[in-house]
Order: structure tokens, then C-alpha cells, then sequence
């Protein structure tokens, strides 16, 4: 009698055969730039501020662009928020934008509260509700006790806490942050940006913020990519792996980053 072959451990039932694997996710993208123009026209004089930039930020990601004064780096943000469309090429952007613009148009009438509170009430919030709900972050953003302040009794950090405030309190997962702190001293700057790491721990979002400054960028992102004088396109991307619960200044002041710097700044030159 032909005993029936031993059934080996690799052969599994029909029934108990595992889904077929499917093909590994992609990764989801919150903003694809591929091959981007941008060509401003007015008063017959047309400029280029982007020229074949491409650009795939994924969700969640931290990434820092980093180029010249003049080189587009607005512009790209204005093209992320839908502000501009590009002249030539593909923009497709998967999430909700909050763009914090260069400079941070509090106005001087409302208070620190009520700027705050503008972002829902854009969002057709009533004004009350708008408040309610802005209160509770002024202590989060160190901001507690100057909600009724007016905006020149606030300090140039202060100010731009307000500002990135309202940025997130539109609850938008993608933060298209313009030079978010530009116009601080460099100490001040140092605080604002180790701040603004201990808010997206707290509550992470993609970030895509553009500035002039290497050692910013270096700091808050994940990748850093350098953009070409204009027309802006990128020149280099820059991994970055900036060690868990390192200081700032540790940070700053290692090898690694130093090995970081020379490297962008070689691709701006
Ligand atoms: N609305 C506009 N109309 C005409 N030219 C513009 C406009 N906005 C920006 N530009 C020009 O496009 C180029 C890129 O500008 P911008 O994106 O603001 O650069 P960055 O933010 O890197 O300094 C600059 O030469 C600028 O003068
Ligand atoms: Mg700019």
C-alpha cells in the first residue's frame, strides 16, 4: 500500500493560503514637483524663477530647500499652496496646504488671540468658536498670558510663534513654512527652531519649509535639498540623520554636521 506522500510543512491547505502578497506600498507622496517651470509675466518683462525643478516629498517627511535670494524659493511654495500655477510641468500636491507666508502679516488691530484665531475664521469659523479654539495652543506655543496682546507689544519671536500658530491651527497635515524665522537674531533663532521640533514631535506633520540658511536646514530636516540661482532647480539633495535626543548645540557642533555643511555650501558655490 502506497502510503500518502508526508505532507511538508511549506504546503499549506487552499484555505489556509496566505493573501497573495501584493506589490510592496508606495510611498504617499504630500506634494510631487516634476520638471517645474515657473515664468512670471508683468509689464512686459518675464522672468524665470523655476526651470526643470523637480521635487517628491513624501508624507510626513521633513524637508528643507535651501538656495540664493531671488532663486524661487517663494515661488515654490506659492505653487504647493495653488497660489500660482506652474507655466510648465506637473505640481500635484495630496494634502491640505498651510502656508506660513515670509513675512507674518499679523495685523496690528487684532489681537494676539484674534490673529490666532483668523486662520478658522478663514475657514468660515464664527468668530467665538475661532477663539475657543485657538486659545488652548497659546500655552503649548509659550505664548500664555499675551493672548490679548497687541502685536507691537509682542517680541520679533513671539510674533512669529503667533504666526506659525495660526499656520497649524488650520489643522492642515502639509506646513509650507517661508522662511519662518528670517527675521530673528541668530539666538532667538536657535530657540525657535529647537521649539518648532518640539511641536511636530508633539504633533508630526510633513513639513516643507525653504530658507537661505544651511545650518537651519540642517537642523529641522530630515533632507535638504539646494537649489541653483535662479531659475531654481535642485542642484543636490542631503540626507540628514540628526541623532534622537541630541542637543542642538551637540548637534551643531559635531563632525557630521560639519561634513553636512561643507557639502551643501560646496553645491551652492
Ligand atoms: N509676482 C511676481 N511677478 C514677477 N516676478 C516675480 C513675482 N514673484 C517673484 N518674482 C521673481 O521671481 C524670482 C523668484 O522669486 P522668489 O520665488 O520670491 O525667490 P526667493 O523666495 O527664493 O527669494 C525673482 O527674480 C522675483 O523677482
Ligand atoms: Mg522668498
Amino acid at each position: 500500500m502506497d502510503l500518502p506522500e508526508p505532507v511538508s510543512a511549506a504546503v499549506v491547505a487552499p484555505a489556509q493560503r496566505p493573501e497573495p502578497v501584493s506589490a510592496p506600498a508606495q510611498p504617499a507622496y504630500a506634494a510631487r514637483f516634476d520638471a517645474v517651470g515657473l515664468t512670471y509675466s508683468s509689464r512686459g518683462k518675464s522672468t524665470d524663477a523655476l526651470n526643470g525643478f523637480s521635487l517628491d516629498v513624501r508624507s510626513g517627511e521633513r524637508v528643507a530647500v535651501v538656495g540664493p535670494s531671488g532663486c524661487g524659493k517663494s515661488s515654490l511654495l506659492a505653487l504647493t499652496a495653488a497660489l500660482v500655477a506652474p507655466t510648465t510641468g506637473d505640481v500635484v500636491v495630496d494634502e491640505a496646504v498651510a502656508l506660513m507666508p515670509q513675512r507674518d502679516l499679523l495685523v496690528p488691530w487684532r489681537s494676539a488671540l484674534r490673529n490666532a484665531a483668523l486662520a478658522l475664521e478663514a475657514q468660515g469659523v464664527p468668530k467665538s468658536e475661532a477663539a475657543r479654539r485657538a486659545a488652548p495652543l497659546f500655552e503649548r506655543f509659550g505664548l500664555e498670558s499675551f493672548e490679548n496682546s497687541r502685536t507691537w507689544e509682542l517680541s520679533g519671536g513671539m510674533r512669529q510663534r503667533v504666526a506659525f500658530l495660526r499656520t497649524v491651527l488650520t489643522g492642515r497635515p502639509l506646513l509650507a513654512l517661508d522662511e519662518p524665522f528670517g527675521a530673528l537674531d541668530s539666538i532667538t533663532r536657535a530657540q525657535m527652531q529647537e521649539w518648532l521640533l518640539g511641536a511636530l514631535a508633539d504633533d508630526p506633520r510633513t513639513l516643507l519649509l525653504v530658507t537661505h540658511d544651511v545650518e537651519e536646514a540642517l537642523t529641522l530636516a530630515d533632507r535638504v535639498v539646494i537649489v541653483t540661482p535662479r531659475p531654481g532647480r535642485v542642484a543636490a539633495e542631503i540626507l540628514v540623520h540628526r541623532p534622537r535626543r541630541t542637543s542642538r548645540t551637540d548637534w551643531v557642533t559635531s563632525l557630521e554636521f560639519a561634513g553636512l555643511k561643507a557639502e551643501a555650501l560646496e553645491a551652492l558655490a
